[in-house]
Parts: C-alpha cells; sequence; structure tokens
C-alpha cells in the first residue's frame, strides 16, 4: 500500500479558535455596540440578546473544542462588563472571567486573551473613545487590573484586535460605531490605537514579565484588475499600503509611511513592542481605479468574477475564498519585519452556512500554513474563527462563521463536518491524506502537488 501523504505541524503548534465578548457572551448592553445594536444598524434587524450564551455557559462550548483536542482558546474581555462606570469595578465580572479561563486550563487549552475586540464601555465612547489620545490612560487602567486579576490563568494576551478594521470602518467607512466619514480623523485613530498597544505592551509586560504579548492586524490583499494597467496597480498598492503596511510599519518603527507621517504624530517606545505578530486573514479584493471613488482612495474594489466565495451579509462584503493569499501575507508579514518574532495566525474563517466550502478551505489555508513553515517561517499557531456560529456585527445572525452550527432561537449545537474535521487534523497535528480524502477529496491535488510552484498556482 502506498504510504499515506501528510503535512505535519511542528511539535507544540497551537490549535484553537478564536470569539470575541460581545459576538458570544449575551446580555452586553453596555457597550458602544449595544447602542450601535438599538439605533437599528444591525443589516437583518436583529439583536444580540443572548449571542451564542457565553457569559452563563461559556464550559459547554470549551467541551466541544476540547473533544475537538485544541490545546488553545481565543476569547475576549468586555470591558464594559469589568467597568462599567468610570473607575466603578466590577469583581463578579472578573470572576467570571477566572472561571472561563479556569475551565479551559482544566480542559489543557490555552487561553488566548484579547483585551479590546471592537467593543469598549459607553462612558468611554462618551468621552470621544480612542479619538481623543488622553483616553489612553482609562485604557491602560482597565489593562492592568484585569492583567493583575488574571496573570495566574493566563500569560498570552492580544492587546487589541484589528486597529485598521476598528479605524476603517468606524471612522472612515462609517459602518461600525461610532459611524463617521472622515478620513483624517480615521488615521488618527489609528494612530492612538497602535499607541495604545504600544503602552499596553510595557504595562503588561510590568506586571507579568514572562508573558506573551502581542496585537493583531486584519491582513487584506488588494490586486489590481488588470494586472500591467499601471493605474489599477497603483491604487491597489496604495489600498494595500494604507490598510496593511502603514499599520505594520509605523508598529514596527513607531512612524507612519509619508505622506502619512506628515500629521501623525509618531508612536512612542514602539520598536520592539509585541513578543509575535498577530495575523487574522480572511479575503483578497481586486481593485480598478475610479476617479469617482477619492474617499476609497480611487480605488474600487470588487470581488472576482470566477472566485470561490464566501456566503456574502446584506452588505456582501466577505469575498473571495483565497488560499494563496494566506501565504502571501505570512511572507510580507515576515519579510517587512526581517523575521523578528514569531507569527500566529489569530483568525481565519469562512462565512458557509452550508458548510459546502469551508472544509476545503481550511485545508487549502493550512496547506499554505505549512508551505510557509517549510520555508522557515516560524508560524507557531492556528486559531479559526471561529468556535460556533457568533453574532456577527452589523450582520447579525446572516452569516454563520462557526465550526458548530448554533440555532438561536433554542441554543442548540449542530457540529458541521468542518469540526470532526478540525478535531481531526488538531489530534493528528498534521493534514494527512486520508483527512483530504474524505473531506474534500477535490483538494488532494492542490494540497499535496508535487512542486510548491504548482500548488501555489492551482491554489490562485
Ligand atoms: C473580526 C471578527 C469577525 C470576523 C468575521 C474579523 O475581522 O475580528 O470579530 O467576526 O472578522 O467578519
Amino acid at each position: 500500500m502506498a504510504k499515506q501523504r501528510s503535512l505535519r505541524f511542528p511539535n507544540g503548534f497551537l490549535w484553537g479558535t478564536a470569539s470575541s465578548s460581545f459576538q458570544n457572551e449575551g446580555g452586553n448592553t453596555n457597550s458602544q455596540w449595544s447602542r450601535w445594536e438599538r439605533q437599528g444598524h444591525i443589516v437583518t434587524g436583529e439583536r444580540s440578546r443572548n449571542a451564542a450564551d457565553w457569559w452563563p455557559r461559556a464550559e459547554q462550548d470549551f467541551e466541544l473544542a476540547e473533544q475537538m483536542e485544541n490545546n488553545a482558546l481565543r476569547l475576549s474581555i468586555e470591558w464594559s462588563r469589568v467597568e462599567p462606570a468610570e473607575g466603578r469595578w466590577e469583581s463578579a465580572a472578573i470572576d467570571r472571567y477566572r472561571e472561563m479561563l479556569q475551565d479551559l486550563r482544566k480542559r489543557h487549552m490555552k487561553p488566548v486573551v484579547t483585551l479590546h475586540h471592537f467593543t469598549e464601555p459607553l462612558w468611554f465612547a462618551e468621552r470621544g473613545g480612542f479619538a481623543t489620545e488622553a483616553n489612553l490612560r482609562y485604557f491602560l487602567r482597565y489593562v492592568a487590573r484585569v492583567v493583575e486579576a488574571l496573570r495566574d490563568l493566563c500569560d498570552f494576551w492580544l492587546t487589541i484586535n484589528e486597529p485598521n478594521v476598528y479605524a476603517t470602518q468606524g471612522y472612515l467607512l462609517g459602518s461600525y460605531p461610532p459611524g463617521e466619514h472622515d478620513t483624517m480623523r480615521a488615521f488618527q485613530v489609528l494612530r492612538n490605537l497602535m499607541q495604545a498597544h504600544v503602552a499596553a505592551f510595557y504595562t503588561i509586560r510590568r506586571i507579568q514579565p514572562q508573558g506573551r504579548i502581542g496585537y493583531c492586524l486584519h491582513y487584506r490583499l488588494f490586486d489590481p484588475a488588470i494586472s500591467f494597467w499601471p493605474l489599477d496597480r497603483a491604487v491597489a498598492g496604495i489600498q494595500e499600503t494604507f490598510f496593511n503596511w502603514a499599520p505594520l510599519q509605523a508598529a514596527e518603527t513607531g512612524r507612519f509611511p509619508f505622506p502619512l507621517s506628515a500629521f501623525l504624530a509618531p508612536i512612542s517606545r514602539a520598536s520592539g513592542a509585541r513578543d509575535f505578530h498577530g495575523i487574522n486573514y480572511y479575503t483578497r479584493e481586486m481593485v480598478f481605479f475610479d476617479p469617482t471613488r477619492p474617499a476609497e482612495l480611487f480605488g474600487h474594489r470588487y470581488t472576482r468574477r470566477k472566485a470561490v466565495r464566501n456566503d456574502p451579509g446584506k452588505e456582501g462584503n466577505f469575498g473571495e475564498i483565497y488560499p494563496l493569499g494566506l501565504y502571501r501575507v505570512i511572507k510580507s508579514v515576515y519579510q517587512r519585519t526581517r523575521g523578528n518574532k514569531p507569527i500566529f495566525i489569530t483568525e481565519n474563517g469562512f462565512s458557509d452556512t452550508l458548510d459546502n466550502r469551508r472544509p476545503r478551505a481550511i485545508l487549502e489555508h493550512l496547506a499554505m500554513i505549512h508551505r510557509a513553515i517549510q520555508e522557515g517561517i516560524p508560524v507557531h499557531g492556528y486559531l479559526h474563527w471561529t468556535l460556533v456560529d457568533n453574532f456577527e456585527w452589523n450582520e447579525g445572525w446572516g452569516v454563520r462563521f462557526g465550526l458548530i452550527e448554533l440555532e438561536p432561537e433554542t441554543q442548540r449545537r449542530i457540529p458541521r463536518r468542518s469540526a470532526s474535521m478540525f478535531g481531526e487534523i488538531c489530534r493528528a497535528n498534521a493534514v494527512t491524506e486520508s483527512i483530504v480524502e474524505r473531506y474534500a477529496p477535490e483538494a488532494l491535488e492542490t494540497i499535496f502537488g508535487p512542486t510548491e510552484k504548482a500548488t501555489g498556482d492551482v491554489l490562485v
């Protein structure tokens, strides 16, 4: 019998899922996102209500993750629970997070804790949130409280989730709270978030010198509609620089590239202020030059016609499933940071209610991570977005990212095929030929293809 081929991952590789407080816990009524909901911004008209009911019952889903032999789980702390009014600390909320982390550890899953995942208390938002640099002290005070209270249970911290998404959606595109359309303010917020990360890094380091501390950016690829057309190339390059590489450069060096550096103050003590690079990767967009869109930097973005797609939300923005993009992002982050820190894939996922593209997509994205590791790039973990369907911001229950399906009305869990496949991968610490054969035989070629070049080409 022919030997089974497999893509084996390094010992100690972190396997798990990622989630966030507002999307999972339920009963969060005191943040700027709950106000946004009340104002009627959720395109399905829904409200998060109990979400995935994690506040009372996260442990039932942790058990499902344990059955998948995950060895890590990423969740976030809801600042508006811990500090519901300025300076008023809710010890019961901290106790509940302690219970959750204890439960994860009991199940041999490493807690990866995000301190800010898009939501913040209303009182903080009302003071101007991260648009006002003087407010950073409130964030740092909260960070210190949480880390002091949880340091015996967690040593892996993400300070801020996706500063670039928070700033562009909230302040440029206006599709997240506070719903503004102001390019300059969007960059100012991005800069302040980066400064908040750096300051939080040193705060955590002081409290827990052995902790691993980082943040994660959302990396999105922008490719020119016509690859040889200079204007398309230029606008695609500009989008990619502004969205991905300028924030990364600022976090690395403290300075944004020109022309942003002309109006954004440097970030103090930035260099060295992270122990790893967190990559959240979902999709790529194509771009052509469009003089009618100055607010979008003259780029008209769209999803390739022949692309394998995520389920669209009502806003239609979940785009192409493009595995090679993950390899390209990993490689670019590695090169741009001169390989200075290990990389974790802190999010990667697919909106696919019927689960008929997710298994293949997971396998092909893992193959791309494996390819990067083979080339010597230190990728140390993969956290899939997400364990159980959760409340998808403006899209509500309209799109589903879970390995496990959730019926919100009954809170019933129905594992998708992807869940059992992911379990097999984690157990084997490998993508094996047998797994691919059973879950996505059509991907055998692309995953175990003869040469690296061929693998990449097929996946384009
Ligand atoms: C966010 C998640 C979100 C996911 C899917 C990421 O950018 O961090 O909160 O659910 O994308 O849209």
